[in-house]
């Protein structure tokens, strides 16, 4: 069956992820989990769960260990990553405040699990997105074995607020997946809502919801006051979304997600959210965007200059590190 790792399992994000993958993975899969701090009772505790027929594995990592063997041994035979490790951000920081330190964090991990595992599928969580997925790229680049099929930024919480938003707005009107797309920080974000069936609320609504969704990240910063970014819906968000990819590897569906990834030359962006359909290797096709209104395409062209900037922040640094 699938084997699942979660890299950073140990975590806000990693540990409710490993539970809802435990809960939800097909049955007789392998759930493997990682973190530099408290893999072991991660492990411990989610073993004790019946009944859902997931093995549940782990390795312990060390602070400041790079290539850390334990990981390249836990990460043999894995189909697919699910990298959250990372530090979050405190109230007043942005996304790219986190470069410094995630930047080092993602390179390392993707160079271990990649050359252990070249041929499994990468969900990268941690932030910053728009520039964590470029290093990723390069350091699987640097191992001969990039694949832009099988590497994927997960910007679907960015989905999740702007269908809750939306519905909540329409009620009893109600969309399963709002489009999102773009990247996954502030004006990068651009939920299309002018794709969904049904009346719109009126365009300063409108506004007002799209400019909370480009700025929800923020909202759970401050409400958790210095205790870190979202962790909860972070974790539902990437659960479902590893879910999907499991489902497109076992050949069990094609299903349609909003993803940051390799636009293959189909977009002026290199690295951008587009719909994809997911598939045996991964990204099986790359969809276009679709129509979009007036204000949504203004909000496109603000942020693709910004997401190519976060793109060649990321590839300047893998160079020089790499
Ligand atoms: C989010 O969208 O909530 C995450 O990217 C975390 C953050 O720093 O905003």
């Amino acid at each position: 069956m699938v084997s699942v790792c979660v890299v950073g399992a140990a975590g806000g994000i990693g540990q409710s992820l490993a539970l809802l993958l435990m809960r939800q993975l097909p049955y007789g899969s392998t759930l493997s989990l990682y973190d530099v701090v408290g893999a072991p009772g991660v492990a411990a505790d989610l073993s004790h769960i019946d009944n859902c027929g997931v093995e549940v594995k782990f390795a312990a990592g060390k602070i400041g260990v790079k290539r850390d063997p334990a990981l390249a041994e836990l990460a043999k035979g894995v189909d697919v990553f699910v990298v959250v490790a990372g530090v979050p951000r405190k109230p007043g920081m942005t996304r790219d405040d986190l470069f410094k330190v995630n930047a080092g964090i993602i390179l390392d991990l993707v160079l271990t699990c990649g050359q252990a595992s070249p041929k499994a599928v990468f969900c990268v969580v941690t932030n910053p997105v728009n520039s964590t997925v470029a290093i990723a790229a390069q350091a699987l680049k640097k191992l001969g074995i990039y694949d832009k099929n099988r590497l994927l930024g997960v910007s679907l919480l960015d989905g999740l607020r702007a269908t809750r938003f939306i519905n909540d707005a329409r009620r009893p009107l109600a969309v399963a997946q709002v489009p999102v797309v773009g990247g996954h920080s502030d004006v990068t974000i651009v939920p299309l809502f002018h794709q969904l069936p049904g009346p719109l609320p009126p365009k300063e609504q409108l506004d007002k919801i799209t400019k909370r969704v480009q700025v929800a990240g923020t909202e759970v910063v401050k409400a958790k006051a210095g205790r870190g970014s979202a962790t909860l819906s972070m974790a539902e968000a990437g659960a479902r979304f590893a879910l999907k990819v499991v489902e497109g590897i076992t050949g069990a569906g094609s299903p349609l997600v909003y993803a940051y990834v390799d636009t293959d030359g189909k977009h002026e962006s290199p690295f951008f959210a587009i719909p994809i359909i997911l598939g045996k290797n991964g990204i099986e096709k790359r969809l276009p965007i679709g129509p979009v209104s007036e204000s949504e395409a203004s909000l496109l062209k603000e942020a693709v200059p910004i997401i190519k900037k976060n793109i060649e922040l990321g590839e300047s640094f893998a160079r020089s590190n790499l």
